[in-house]
């Protein structure tokens, strides 16, 4: 039986986990609030936040599992992709762990875990299946035939799906991250603008068609109109959202098709969006597919997930030497 404390640190959330076998035990999870101001995560900041913040993060992950540290099988912690000075804090400390304990080190790949969350759910989907990440920093098809085989089949050739809720957001004078914000508001809109829809090939996706699209939109209006965007918040929300949500599914609903999966998932913070789950299950039950997405503390940046990961990985003695160091632009 393993025991395994997860670390993660790769952005704005200082986490740590601990998980039997593949039960998650606790999954602690410390959101740092000082980049609000700032519209967006200052690095500098959330490096410095992690230093602060890693000791009693663990303690309390360990505390709530009820597990002492000696009694831990090994230590998972993300080595990228994220911000270097963030992954840094989470390295160096888990490596110093690793040593002192004698236990093995398991590096993980923040993007497959945000996938791997997904076999934690009640009813896991079964292999091969696809996941949708969709999240602050990433958007990727992924094609997933073992906990270990892993193909990315698309992603975004500039920003997340995040980022797109996130900078429409903005200009619409919402607080960041604005993403929750315009899902709130626009369940009370109706979807009547439409926006520029990415026309990159296969199944990758852009959306800075999209933001420029809305910025024009916004100008031209606010110049007939001061206050076009308080008197319509609630229809720009709803249209913002719709826009994005319906450029995700069609193209990851071709992908299944042409692949002939039928286990799909979603991951990643943009799947707490209740616009893309509706038009998720909606997608899968017109095809007959299953679809899942995980709780929402595991949506968002999480040790949990983490810990999902490297579980397969210590399955197969598949461990990390002591000169391990972080990769901001780690890939598969
Ligand atoms: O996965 P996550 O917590 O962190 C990253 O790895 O980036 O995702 C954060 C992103 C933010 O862009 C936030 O606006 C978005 O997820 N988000 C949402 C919702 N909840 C979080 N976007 C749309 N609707 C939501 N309900
Ligand atoms: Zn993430």
């Amino acid at each position: 039986m393993s025991l395994i404390l997860a670390i993660e640190s790769s952005c704005d959330d200082t986490s740590a986990a601990v998980l039997r076998e593949s039960e998650i035990l606790s999954n602690v999870v410390y959101n740092q609030a000082a980049h609000k101001i700032y519209g967006g995560v200052v690095p500098e900041l959330a490096s410095r936040e992690h230093i602060q913040k890693i000791v009693q993060v663990i303690d309390h992950a360990l505390k709530e599992a009820k597990v002492s540290k000696n009694d831990l099988n090994a230590i998972a912690v993300t080595r990228g992709p994220g911000l270097l000075g963030s992954l840094i804090v989470g390295v160096g400390f888990a490596k110093s762990l690793s040593q002192s304990l004698e236990i093995p080190l398991i590096e993980v790949q923040h993007t497959q875990a945000h996938v791997l969350s997904n076999l934690s759910n009640e009813q896991p989907p079964s292999f091969p299946f696809l996941c949708l990440t969709v999240s602050g920093g990433h958007t990727q098809i992924v094609k997933v035939e073992s906990p270990s085989k892993l193909e990315i089949l698309g992603k975004t050739i500039d920003d997340a799906a995040g980022e797109a809720f996130d900078k429409a957001g903005k200009m619409l004078n919402l607080p960041y991250p604005a993403g929750p914000e315009i899902d709130k508001l626009a369940k009370l809109g109706t979807p009547k603008y439409s926006f520029s829809k990415s026309k990159v090939g296969d199944y990758d996706y852009s959306f800075s068609g999209f933001k420029t699209s809305v910025l024009y939109f916004l100008r031209d209006q606010l110049k007939e109109n001061e206050n076009f965007i308080e008197e319509n918040l609630n229809d720009l929300c709803a249209s913002i959202q719709s826009n994005i949500c319906e450029v995700l599914m069609q193209k990851y609903e071709k992908a299944a098709i042409n692949e002939g999966i039928t286990n799909l998932c979603l991951a990643g913070g943009v799947s707490a969006n209740s616009g893309l789950r509706q038009l998720f299950q909606e997608t899968c039950e017109k095809n007959g597919w299953k679809s899942h997405i995980p709780d929402f503390k595991l949506c968002t940046d999480n040790a949990g997930m983490i810990g999902i990961a490297a579980y397969y990985k210590y399955l197969n003695n598949d461990f990390s030497d002591l000169d391990l160091t972080p990769d901001a632009r780690m890939q598969f």
